[in-house]
């Protein structure tokens, strides 16, 4: 097991469509395992592989401590099969915009299909906050970020903040 580098928003691996995973092997598993050590180092909820580097369709989830005992999941290749049409609006962040945070809104419930690291099939009927972070996750492996999702007037703010909490970084 071992750190990965989580990358930030700006390197254009997180803006990649993530390959699907055609081989549940040791490095798959490897790979998990070290993104869920690197999640609870960064003190996250939700990670994505492209976020530390491997466009690959993978993600973890753990919101255990949000009171979601359930909530710890490990997903390969996950597709959202059904949206609720009912929406919810929360606020979001991201491990890969550190300091940044904003409002999105997004179906409340979801149905997601998909794989755990060994091959299995996993169904998951999922709401609320567990539901947005699976939505939140596998945006990521479509490159999308959730400032994509919210208006052009909030983004600009944003990536106004972004740019000179990036350059006080420096
Ligand atoms: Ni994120």
């Amino acid at each position: 097991m071992a750190l990965r580098e989580i990358v930030l928003m700006g390197d254009p691996i997180l803006r990649q469509e993530a390959e699907e995973v055609d081989a549940f092997d040791d490095d798959l598993r490897e790979l998990v395992e070290d993104m869920w050590q690197t999640m609870y180092h960064a003190d996250g909820i939700g990670l994505a592989a492209p976020q530390v580097g491997v466009s690959r369709r993978v993600t973890v989830i753990d919101l255990r401590r949000e009171e979601e005992p359930e909530a710890r999941v490990a997903l390969v290749n996950p597709r959202v099969v059904w949206v609720s049409e009912e929406s919810e609006k929360a606020p979001e962040g991201c491990l890969s915009i550190p300091g940044m945070e904003e409002v999105v809104t997004r179906p409340w419930s979801i149905r997601v299909e998909g794989f755990d690291p060994h091959g299995n099939e996993v169904h998951l009927e999922a709401d609320e906050l567990f539901a947005r972070a699976l939505q939140h996750e596998i945006d990521h492996l479509d490159g999308i970020l959730f400032p994509d999702r919210i208006s052009a007037l909030k983004r600009r703010m944003l990536m106004k903040k972004w740019k000179k909490q990036q350059a006080e970084a420096e």
